[in-house]
């Protein structure tokens, strides 16, 4: 009887189309909080849910902007895991194998790209673009460049003024994810559901699975005939409806994943 991670192992090694859909949980081990882990510091009190709203920025526009600007410092100092790294080595070995390895993300973090995956779908938008409330249109920042350090700490009496839009009078910048009750960008939504119609293996990394629609992408991919793995220490919502289930963490358990494909 082989394992399961024998078995995942072998639909890798035979996989010619696959989608892999991440979550938070991929880039826990790149020392990035997910979003269901508990805050520290000045953000101990708020829940991430209730930051990542246009509300919320609109009725505390410094507080929430320092929010996003400490998040993307602390990913800037980020360094991208073993299981990103794995997943780049995959694709580019699907790449030049007449196969193809889409990554779909919730995560608004680089550390695909840095882990050396190309054409990265962001679902849920990216820390690194930002564009004005107003105008919408895109407008650079950089913290660094603004001369903010990365081991800033922040608290009540030492956050950040928002930042004018330099395009339009009125306006300021917002960052450019996905806040809760906005829709996802439809190219990045529509290519993810063509990838995984035509996927013959879906993995699913580090995802609770809690938030719609991205929480329904892995079952278009297994109903369009793909076999189905999740990769995540706790078990959730997916982990019956998985072909199979890998109660593993994405650093640990990736590079094995690949171990047959890679060697
Ligand atoms: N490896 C793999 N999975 C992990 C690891 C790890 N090292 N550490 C934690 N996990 C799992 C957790 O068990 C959990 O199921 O990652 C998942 C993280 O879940 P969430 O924090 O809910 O993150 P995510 O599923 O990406 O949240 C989805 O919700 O808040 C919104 O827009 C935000 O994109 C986010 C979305």
């Amino acid at each position: 009887m082989m394992a399961d991670i024998e078995i995942a192992a072998k639909w890798v090694a035979e996989a010619r189309s696959v989608v892999v859909l991440t979550g938070a949980g991929m880039s826990a081990e790149s020392s990035v909080p997910t979003f269901r882990d508990a805050q520290t510091g000045l953000w101990e009190r708020f829940e991430p849910e209730h930051l990542a709203t246009e509300d919320a920025f609109r009725a505390d526009p410094s507080l929430v902007w320092t929010w996003y600007v400490w998040r993307s410092m602390l990913i800037d100092t980020a360094i991208p895991n073993a299981g990103h790294t794995a997943i780049g080595a995959w694709q580019k070995h699907l790449a030049v194998n007449n196969g193809s390895l889409t990554v779909a993300t919730q995560n608004v973090d680089d550390l695909h790209e840095r882990g050396g995956a190309d054409d990265v779908l962001h679902l849920h938008g990216s820390l690194h673009n930002y564009r004005c409330l107003e105008c919408s249109r895109p407008a650079a920042f950089d913290p660094r460049a603004a001369g903010i350090r990365a081991e800033r700490e922040f608290d009540e009496d030492n956050i950040l003024e928002p930042v004018a839009c330099p395009h339009c009078a009125t306006g300021i910048l917002r960052p450019g994810v996905v806040w809760f009750g906005e829709m996802l960008p439809q190219d990045a939504f529509s290519s993810a559901i063509h990838a995984l119609q035509q996927a013959d293996l879906v993995l699913v990394v580090g995802t609770s699975g809690l938030v719609q629609p991205a929480a329904s992408l892995p079952v278009i991919g297994q109903e369009a005939g793909a076999k189905l793995v999740e990769m995540n220490p706790v078990h959730t919502d997916l982990s019956n409806t998985a072909d199979i289930y890998l109660k593993s963490t994405a650093a640990a358990m990736m590079p094995q994943l690949l171990d047959e494909l890679l060697a």
